[in-house]
């Protein structure tokens, strides 16, 4: 099979990571997630992806935080089945194929216009793509206003320079009547420590952005209310990580602090 070399920035090469993450995850005996799509496209990428020496705690990390953030999705959308449903920095996720919303639902997924190309050639009609700099203002504009809508943003966080995130987040509540949002939170912790992690340091990126307080964002003027912070470590699905991993992740989950510090789901609504 002839693979395709795609040629990314870095700031866009990051969605090959977690890509990646999910693809090895689904070649586990005991997969987290199984997204056996991510792998199949993976295989059709041209590129060097042994240099991001992806470690366990990362693959388990990516595939746990998918699932939740599918969980959510999927949870909102039973109740909602007229919902928009909105992917922000989408990337290659299959979360549409893993999701499968019912016809009455709209998808959106968003990203910058040459990342949403390549998606188009990968994943074709599965979903309404947006090509936008999330950071410039009226990619919003015609998204339907009055229909419940989810918003989820996995590994997107970090990435946005400065209080970037937070104003996309107010104008997006600004325009949809109700919903909800839900993304991976990073401490400020961890977003700093990521720019020394190997695989990062591979791609050639600096990523800086997080908080620490799950109530944040509840002051961020997006009329947002926090409905639940899920601490991944203490996630059932650690059951499944491979055992030197599962151990230290079991002893972390004693305390919320450093619970904290690795994967966690942030659900609110407006
Ligand atoms: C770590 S990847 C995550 C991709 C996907 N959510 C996943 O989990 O596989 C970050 C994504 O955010 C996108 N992104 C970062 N900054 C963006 C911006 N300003 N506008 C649109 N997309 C952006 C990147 O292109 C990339 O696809």
């Amino acid at each position: 099979m002839q693979r395709l070399r795609v040629d990314l920035d870095p700031l866009r090469e990051t969605l090959l990571l977690t890509l990646y993450a999910r693809a090895l995850d689904a070649r586990l005996p005991h997969p987290i997630l199984g997204d056996t799509h991510s792998a199949d496209i993976a295989d059709a990428i041209d590129y060097d992806f042994a240099k991001l020496e992806l470690k366990p705690s990362l693959v388990c990390g990516t595939a746990l935080r998918a699932k939740k953030l599918d969980e959510a999705v999927r949870a909102f959308v039973a109740r909602h089945p007229d919902a928009v449903v909105l992917d922000l920095g989408c990337g290659l996720d299959t979360r549409v194929l893993r999701c499968d919303p019912p016809a009455g639902v709209d998808w959106y997924d968003v990203d910058f216009p040459d990342v949403v190309d390549l998606r188009r050639r990968f994943l074709p009609d599965r979903s309404l793509c947006i090509g936008a700099d999330l950071t410039t203002p009226g990619w919003l504009a015609p998204l339907p206003r009055d229909r419940p809508t989810m918003i989820v943003a996995e590994g997107l966080l970090p990435f946005l320079p400065g209080d970037a995130f937070q104003r996309m987040t107010r104008q997006l509540t600004a325009h949809l009547t109700t919903g909800e949002l839900a993304i991976n939170g990073y401490t400020r912790f961890a977003a700093w420590s990521m720019k020394y992690h190997p695989t990062i340091k591979a791609i050639g990126i600096t990523a800086a952005q997080g908080f620490d307080d799950p109530h944040d964002p509840e002051t961020w003027n997006a009329r947002l209310t926090l409905v639940e912070e899920q601490l991944l470590a203490r996630a059932p699905e650690v059951a499944d990580f491979p055992r030197p991993l599962r151990a230290a992740t079991r002893l972390m989950s004693h305390s919320t602090a450093l619970s904290r510090q690795g994967a966690r789901i942030l659900r609110y609504r407006f």
